[in-house]
């Protein structure tokens, strides 16, 4: 949670991070703050509500200098107030922090240097590290030794970075088990939580590890680490383009990534799929080739299980991928949420292959997961959207999903991009194994390829009845989603997407469970969402949407245009939408961008802040 983000160069810093903090307000949302340093000293601006409170202050009062450091904030500790906003100073208000993380031991820090006289004006975790920092500084003189000597105390999370107006034009940053980058621009350099701040103005980044210090002046960067030894890092170059992350004239992020969709499928499967090396004549059929990712055939012959960790939408996708793997693999495949993983007596072991799943890939709980599975010896494949984020780092094999900036806190281009990234590994671990036949792999490869042009078909042709529904739906108190087998596993996902985003309490239930209890539920006018993608599950899901259309339910159905049953479908629902014919394993795909639209124009419906939903932030770097 939190975005921080810091300048050094040559214009004037308070602009270049105002748009930063824009650019990672996903990132959190309920204050904001920046410190600009010039001749005279550094100065400060903050103020709780969103970026645009802090703007306009700085309209009325700029701030001047050519370095500086920034903060947006989703409270951990201490209420959203302009004191507990970042930037944080020690006593003399000579040294300025921002910390994205939780400082666990602050209470017992807080105690011992309020008693050596330190005073302190926020309630927050964060501004521990500026008196800390200042208590080393005292001793040292020198910036970085402080900032290493006063994180060496702490227990948590941090990324942090530091202006000292004793040193106009140094910026110190650190990080442990919190995101920072720092970008290399033309005589200038930023430190960012994330790469969106970064990228309008260079695409050369540096990713910190966890224990690495960075010193910084507009002579270059110098790395180190929690010893003090300098460390040499070769620099990333992040392939986003820079509108990605502006909205092009849509009216949310949301919106703009739903329409995005198609474009970050064709570049998931981009590479991925390629035509068979074929003897003369025959057509060249299609196959699937993820040797990228690092692991060799060996290595996947080797697996006995498979665990995929992941959390909120990430988890969806899992259920999908698991499900995948084992129709076109041997393997025992379990779909866990990573929150809960710790927490069970999971058989992990060297045979065990863990497929993190994660946008951000900075996610606490999946991170922990990760460290856990490897504790106890499994082999780790990360599918992620970031790349050097935490996840990819920690992992074995990485897989990049390459959907492009996710910046609404409501994850779908990510999501439909997992789904075809865990399409991708099942057919291809199903080949090395020898358990996928070669005729279903070219099958199941060929539809994999048609699905960009199918989700523009589908986004063209449903937009207007999610409208439409959302405003028959709009004050509905309770909404419900059934479905059977990967239908249920979408399900999942279309209730949390209206859950988050247009607050309306919602449930997915594995269609034939409804009669053992949530029926008592259904009377006249419920809305009831029912999916019904997977053929050879229709007549069971039929005879479930009758029960519910019998009670009174209102159900709108999702099916394919070759569905076994259209017409009792058509007589029992009061809409049925249809969805292109594809393989049922990849419906899911599709079936999730209905989900998608209905949710974002149910929100707009009910007059709601799309992209940053109350409570939540995009990056959950907190368990
Ligand atoms: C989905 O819309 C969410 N906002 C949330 O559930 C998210 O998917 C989850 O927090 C996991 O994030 P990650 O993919 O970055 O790990």
């Amino acid at each position: 949670m939190c975005g921080i983000v810091g300048y050094i160069g040559s214009r004037n810093a308070a602009d270049v991070l105002i748009d930063g903090l824009r650019r990672l307000e996903y990132r959190g949302y309920d204050s904001a703050g920046i410190a600009a340093q010039n001749g005279a000293g550094i100065h400060i601006e903050k103020r709780a509500g969103r970026i645009d409170a802090l703007a306009e202050a700085l309209r009325a009062r700029p701030l001047f200098g050519t370095a500086g450091i920034a903060h947006t904030r989703w409270a951990t500790h201490g209420a959203p107030t302009d004191a507990n906003a970042h930037p944080h100073t020690d006593c003399a208000g000579r040294i300025s922090v921002v910390h994205n993380g939780i400082v666990e031991n602050f209470q017992e820090l807080k105690r011992e240097l309020a008693q050596a006289g330190h005073r302190f004006r926020s309630e927050t975790d964060s501004e521990v590290l500026a008196h800390l920092i200042e208590e080393a500084w005292g001793r040292t003189g020198d910036p970085l030794e402080a900032v290493r000597a006063a994180l060496g105390r702490v227990r948590g999370s941090y990324a942090v970075a530091v202006l000292f107006e004793a040193h106009p034009g140094l910026l110190i940053a650190a990080r442990r088990e919190s995101p920072l980058v720092v970008g290399l621009g033309d005589g200038e350099y930023l430190v960012a939580s994330d790469a969106p701040a970064v990228v309008p103005h260079t695409r050369e980044i540096l990713v910190l590890d966890d224990g690495e210090l960075a010193r910084i002046d507009r002579t270059g960067v110098r790395l180190f680490d929690m010893r003090g030894n300098e460390v040499e890092k070769r620099p990333l170059r992040v392939d986003w383009d820079p509108e990605e992350a502006e909205k092009g004239g849509f009216e949310h992020f949301m919106i703009k990534e739903i329409h995005e969709q198609p474009a970050a499928l064709r570049r998931a499967l981009a590479g991925r799929i390629a035509p068979e090396e074929n003897g003369a004549g025959s057509p060249a059929a299609l196959r699937v080739d993820l040797a990228e990712a690092g692991w060799s055939a060996e290595a996947i012959r080797a697996f006995r299980k498979v665990y995929l960790v992941a959390c909120g939408t990430a988890h969806h996708a899992g259920l999908v991928g698991k499900r995948l793997l084992e129709a076109a693999t041997d393997l025992d495949v379990a779909a866990e949420l990573a929150s809960e993983f710790r927490y069970g007596e999971p058989r992990v072991g060297p045979a065990a292959l863990v497929i993190a799943v994660s946008q951000s890939g900075e996610t606490a709980d999946t991170l922990a997961a990760v460290k856990e599975a490897k504790l106890r010896g499994a082999r780790v494949l990360a599918v992620t959207n970031v790349v050097g984020s935490s996840l990819a780092r920690a992992a074995d094999y990485v897989l990049y999903t390459h959907a492009g900036p996710e910046i609404a806190v409501a994850s779908t281009k990510a999501y439909l991009t997992q789904l075809a990234c865990l399409g991708l590994v099942a057919l291809y671990v199903g080949r090395v194994r020898g358990t996928l036949s070669k005729e279903r792999e070219r099958e199941l490869a060929a539809a994999l390829e048609r699905l960009p042009a199918l989700v523009e078909q589908v986004i063209r042709a449903v937009e207007p009845k999610a409208r439409e529904l959302a405003r028959r739906w709009q004050d509905a108190r309770d909404l419900f989603y059934i479905g059977r087998g990967l239908d249920y596993a979408v399900a999942r996902e279309g209730q949390l997407k209206v859950k988050e985003i247009a607050y309306v309490h919602a449930e997915a239930l594995a269609a034939g469970e409804l009669k053992h209890g949530t029926l008592a539920l259904i009377e006249e006018g419920v809305p009831v969402v029912a999916l019904a993608t997977q053929r050879p599950l229709v007549d069971k899901t039929l005879s479930n949407i009758q029960e519910v259309a019998a009670r009174g339910g209102d159900v709108v159905a999702l099916a394919l245009e070759d569905c076994p049953r259209r017409e009792a479908l058509e007589e029992t629902a009061r809409e049925v939408w249809y969805l292109p014919a594809v393989p049922a394993e990849l419906a899911p795909v599709l079936a999730a961008v209905p989900l998608q639209l209905f949710a974002y124009h149910m929100a707009k419906a009910r007059g709601l802040d799309v992209d940053k939903p109350r409570n939540l932030a995009k990056s959950v770097t907190v368990e």
